[in-house]
C-alpha cells in the first residue's frame, strides 16, 4: 500500500515556530519516523510539504493518478479557508485523515471550523506530533486486507 502524507504552510517551522504550541519536534524528525513506521508495514510513504495552495492541490491531483491509496494531511491554516484543497481531495476520492499537532477546538474560534473534517475517515487534533503516528497506524490497519 502507498500512503501520502500532506503538510501545509508554516509546517515547515516546526521546531521553532510557536513551540508552547507545536512543540519542538521537526517536520523533518516527524517525516523520518514516519517513514520507518511504514516501511516496517511494508508499506511506501511518501511526504511533501508545501506553503502554496495550488502546490498542495497539484501534488493531490498527482496522487490520485499515482494511485495512492491513504492520504494523512494537516492542511494548517489552509484547514479553516481551502474549499480547493478540499475539492482536490473529494476530486481524487482518496480517502484520508485530518490531523492537527493543537487542538484546535481550545484556540481561537476560527480554528474550529473545517473544510475537511466531515469529509474525513478521522480526524486528530490535540495529541501533538504523536498524532500522526496514530493516523499512519490507523491508515496501515485500514489497508490491511484491502490492498
Ligand atoms: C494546525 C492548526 C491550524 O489552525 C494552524 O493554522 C496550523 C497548524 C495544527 O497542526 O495544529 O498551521 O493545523
Amino acid at each position: 500500500p502507498s500512503i501520502l502524507v500532506l503538510n501545509g504552510p508554516n509546517l515547515n517551522l516546526l521546531g521553532t515556530r510557536e513551540p508552547g504550541v507545536y512543540g519542538h519536534t521537526t517536520l523533518a524528525d516527524i517525516e523520518q519516523s514516519l517513514a520507518q513506521q511504514a516501511s516496517s508495514a511494508g508499506a511506501e510513504l511518501t511526504s511533501f510539504q508545501s506553503n502554496a495552495e495550488f502546490e498542495l492541490i497539484e501534488r493531490i491531483h498527482k496522487a490520485g493518478s499515482d494511485g495512492i491509496d491513504f492520504i494523512i494531511i494537516n492542511p494548517a491554516a489552509f484547514t479553516h479557508t481551502s474549499v480547493a484543497i478540499r475539492d482536490a481531495i473529494l476530486g481524487v476520492n482518496i480517502p484520508f485523515i485530518e490531523v492537527h499537532i493543537s487542538n484546535v477546538h481550545a484556540r481561537e474560534d476560527f480554528r474550529a471550523h473545517s473544510y475537511f473534517s466531515d469529509k474525513a475517515v478521522g480526524v486528530i487534533c490535540g495529541l501533538g506530533p504523536k498524532g500522526y503516528e496514530f493516523a499512519l497506524s490507523s491508515a496501515l490497519e485500514q489497508l490491511k486486507g484491502s490492498i
